[in-house]
């Protein structure tokens, strides 16, 4: 199993702070953004991460990661040169990737559970994990059938036929290269990582898991000060 975490985008919804940095360098408490996901891939055991940024501020993400020794692993960069959407980090990762499964983490997502068993256990297909949120309409949100079965996925829908949303980390096998490529891209040009779920959920292979935890998309400046209160509760408590 290999890792993606993807740290492009442009931020703009946290602007001014992203107009001098990358969203994912930003602090959460006492680390920059990214140290959080990269910390959930570690622990479920990845060595292989591909870390795929913007090109404006590529450098610190470099200073700031190394070369992955200091992890025990062994870090690739991608440059994605403008936010051609989520399920492009399988086009830009197919060299890295080869024909092996992989994790996708985004950038700006941190969780408090630990996903060892759920990446370790993976035979094939596609595994997300979903969270009952409060305002699923700023999410992937999954409609589920009377059986509790998923039925389909659907980005930001108005009317959220549920309040689960999908989170940022996504488990899919060595199709996924070939999926997205036959991806078209959506009305806002970008490849959409729930359109590459409905594939897989069309044919039968999407796993739908819960998050039992916490969950956090730091996207916004309310829900990265949620995280920043959460991730210091944490850390004063373990003093
Ligand atoms: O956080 C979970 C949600 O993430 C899912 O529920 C949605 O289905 C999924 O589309 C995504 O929604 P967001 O509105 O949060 O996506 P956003 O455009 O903010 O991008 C998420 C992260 O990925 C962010 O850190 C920036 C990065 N990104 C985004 C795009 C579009 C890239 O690195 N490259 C890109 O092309």
């Amino acid at each position: 199993m290999k890792g993606i975490i993807l740290a492009g985008g442009s931020g703009t919804r946290l602007r001014p702070l992203t107009t001098i940095t990358s969203k994912q360098l930003l602090p959460i408490y006492n680390k920059p953004m990214i140290l959080y996901p990269l910390q959930t891939l570690l622990t479920a055991g990845i060595r292989e991460v591909l870390i795929i940024v913007a090109p404006n501020n590529a450098g610190d993400f470099l200073k700031l990661l190394g070369s992955g020794k200091e992890y025990g692993c062994k870090f690739t960069y991608e440059i994605q040169d403008k936010p051609g959407g989520l399920a492009e980090a399988f086009i830009i990762g197919e060299s890295f990737l080869r024909h092996d499964d992989v994790s996708l983490i985004l950038g700006d997502n941190i969780y408090e559970d630990d996903f060892s068993e759920a990446i370790q256990s993976f035979q094939g297909g596609g595994r997300v994990f979903a969270k009952q949120v409060p305002d699923p309409e700023r999410f992937g949100v999954v409609e589920f059938d009377e059986q509790r079965r998923a039925v389909s996925i659907v980005e930001k829908p108005a009317e959220p036929k549920s309040d689960y949303a999908v989170t940022g980390l996504y488990i899919y096998d060595k199709t996924v290269v070939e999926k997205t490529k036959n991806l078209a891209p959506s009305e806002r040009g970008e490849l959409e990582i729930t359109d590459l779920n409905n594939v897989y959920l069309k044919e039968g292979s999407l796993d739908v898991a819960f998050v039992k935890g916490h969950w956090f998309d730091t996207g916004t400046f309310e829900s990265m000060y949620e995280a920043i209160t959460f991730v210091r509760g944490r850390e004063l408590a373990n003093q």
